[in-house]
């Protein structure tokens, strides 16, 4: 008997749930000694929309490997992404005082609190994939291996530095690609290739295209944040600037108008759908998820 039809909004719903549960339960109680330190974890790790954690899963549905074996990648990856913004928000970074509609971690609780969650989580993350009890022994280091590389200081970390060293300056479209490719890029593409550690077997042109597929949303991801940034503040806050320009960053919108920064991602997110043809009906969640974070407002 086929599997029934799971519609889009359905296989979205479903494995967002999967995803929250599955962190509910790596993430110390809020109870747990030091309480507050747990509390606040736990307050920045809420409220995302799990963009990365889907892409871990709608991998695996391409790949065939069941759910089980990517709750670990699906919340390593979100407690990297959770920290990655904890820090960002900071005020020797971005200085920001909401995040998810609701006040920043160092805001809600001291800006030392700040730095030590996004500690926590960061460290956390690796002990979830280090100490998952699913995957082989191969799979886990060849996914630490994978987040450490777009975590660190090659990946995201290397593109926030850059980001704050481009303040006041105009990167040419090349250098702003590249900053782009760094310090959002390298995270999401860490998801499909966690989860490709769980197809050892994989062939060289279905792995190079998931590459692609991570490779095109990455930065149509980032151009459309910076997009959303503009239109946000300027459309629902009534501001004539997003804060990126309040702040003087390097931005697509800012280089290209806000038009062509929006046509430059509409047409990653096509090439992202088309790459992932190779893997016929197994990649209808890709191909779902790209749709999904192309139509995203927030
Ligand atoms: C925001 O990421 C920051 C960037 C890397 C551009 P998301 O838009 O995925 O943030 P959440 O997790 O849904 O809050
Ligand atoms: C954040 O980029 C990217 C990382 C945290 C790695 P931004 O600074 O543009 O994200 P927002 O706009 O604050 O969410
Ligand atoms: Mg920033
Ligand atoms: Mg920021
Ligand atoms: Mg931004």
């Amino acid at each position: 008997m086929n599997a029934p039809e799971v519609s889009p909004h359905g296989w979205l719903a479903q494995h967002v749930a999967r995803l929250e549960h599955a962190l509910d339960e790596r993430l110390p109680a809020s109870d747990t000694y030091p309480a507050r330190l747990h509390e606040a974890m736990r307050y920045g790790s809420e409220g995302g929309k799990r963009l990365r954690a889907l892409i871990v899963y709608a991998t695996g549905e391409a790949l065939g490997t069941p759910a089980e074996h990517l709750d670990a990648p699906a919340c390593a990856v979100e407690l990297i992404h959770a920290y990655s913004l904890v820090h960002d928000d900071l005020p020797a970074m971005d200085n920001d005082a909401l995040r998810r509609g609701r006040p920043t971690v160092h805001v809600a609780y001291g800006e030392a609190n700040g730095i030590l969650v996004g500690d926590a989580l960061l460290t956390l993350a690796f002990e979830v994939l280090a100490g998952d009890t699913v995957n082989d022994a191969a799979a886990r280091i060849a996914m630490v291996a994978r987040l450490a590389d777009a975590a660190g200081s090659r990946g995201m970390v290397g593109g926030q530095a850059v980001d704050i060293e481009s303040e006041g300056r105009h990167l040419a479209l090349e250098a702003l690609k590249k900053l782009h490719a760094h310090k959002t890029g390298a995270l999401i593409l860490s998801a499909l290739r966690m989860a490709a550690c769980t197809a050892p077997a994989l062939a060289t042109d279905q792995r190079a295209a998931l590459d692609t597929w991570g490779r095109c949303v990455g930065l149509a991801f980032q151009i459309q944040d910076d997009v959303l940034d503009v239109e946000s503040s300027t459309e629902k806050l009534g501001k004539t600037q997003g804060k990126d320009e309040a702040q003087d960053k390097s931005t697509y919108v800012a280089l290209l108008g806000l038009e062509s920064a929006k046509q430059r991602a509409a047409v990653l997110f096509d090439e992202a759908r088309a790459a992932i043809a190779c893997f016929g009906p197994h990649g209808r969640a890709l191909k779902q998820l790209a749709d999904h974070i192309q139509q995203r407002d927030h």
